[in-house]
């Protein structure tokens, strides 16, 4: 006899859980985690770099489509150069190092912000993940690195604004599609949910447009402890959250 309570109830918490289709991640609280430990904040993006790793299997496991990080903003610059330049080579390291595992892993790497201006040898790096895991199926793994949502925009829209000057394009053709199509995130869904790890609750210029929309989940937890409880505490407050997209709720229609 079919048990119906296995019908009607979720088996496991686990597949009670809405999965997202892209996740944004601000990778927040690295030199909180080092300071309380009164270590250096190196130690701090150092330990950071392996709960990367963690998402990144956790996105595997859960079968989530798109992840993007915020590893670098635009606005780190003010930031005291040897921090700087510690960061810029684990990042470096990472995508170095980790190539082999991230293609034998199916996972598709693409790099958003600016590149001009990095270091040669790190524009090389980049070009060869990408190119290396071009054709990859499985996990869209973004890493929003030198980037700035306000920038993005402004170079979406010179570009526009060359094609309209050059006759290449119409003033009405202009429309939230084709600027969607010149953002580094040109083809992918925009992010569902947005989680950013260390206690802000602000955006700090991430991806503003394609969070026009996204559920925001905000945790305490200094990014270099996230872990799958993390990742699940998410997960849940997303799958008890409401879209309504400006529409109305399903108990009120
Ligand atoms: C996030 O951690 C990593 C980067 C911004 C590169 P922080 O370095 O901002 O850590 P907190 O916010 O000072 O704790
Ligand atoms: C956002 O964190 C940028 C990254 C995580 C890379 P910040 O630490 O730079 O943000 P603010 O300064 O607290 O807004
Ligand atoms: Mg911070």
């Amino acid at each position: 006899m079919p048990n119906e309570q296995a019908v009607t109830r979720p088996v496991s918490q686990f597949e009670a859980l809405r999965v997202p289709t892209h996740i944004g991640v601000i990778m927040d609280g690295n030199g909180r985690w080092a300071k309380q430990r009164g270590r250096p904040r190196t130690e701090g993006h150092r330990q950071g770099i392996l709960a990367l790793k963690r998402l990144v299997r956790l996105c595997n496991k859960y079968g989530v489509p798109y992840v993007t990080v915020f590893s670098f903003s635009s606005e780190n610059w003010t930031r005291p150069k040897t921090e700087i330049e510690f960061i810029f080579n684990l990042l470096h390291k990472f995508v170095e190092a980790d190539l082999n595992e991230l293609h034998q892993n199916n996972v598709r790497v693409r790099v958003l912000g600016e590149r001009n201006g990095l270091d040669v040898a790190l524009q090389r790096t980049i070009a060869k993940v990408e190119a290396t895991t071009a054709r990859n199926s499985g996990l869209k793994l973004n890493v929003a690195f030198n980037y700035g949502g306000k920038n993005e925009i402004v170079e979406a829209t010179r570009s526009i604004a060359a094609d309209v000057k050059a006759g290449r394009l119409d003033l009405s053709q202009v429309s939230e599609e084709l600027i969607e199509q010149r953002l580094y995130t040109a083809g992918m869904p925009a992010p569902d949910l947005l989680i950013r790890t260390g206690g802000e609750q602000r955006i700090s210029n991430f991806l503003i447009w394609q969070n026009a929309y996204a559920e925001l989940v905000f945790l305490d937890t200094w990014w270099p402890d996230f872990d799958e409880e993390d990742f699940v505490e998410a997960l849940q407050i997303f799958s008890e959250r409401e879209r309504r997209f400006g529409g109305l709720s399903e108990a009120s229609a």
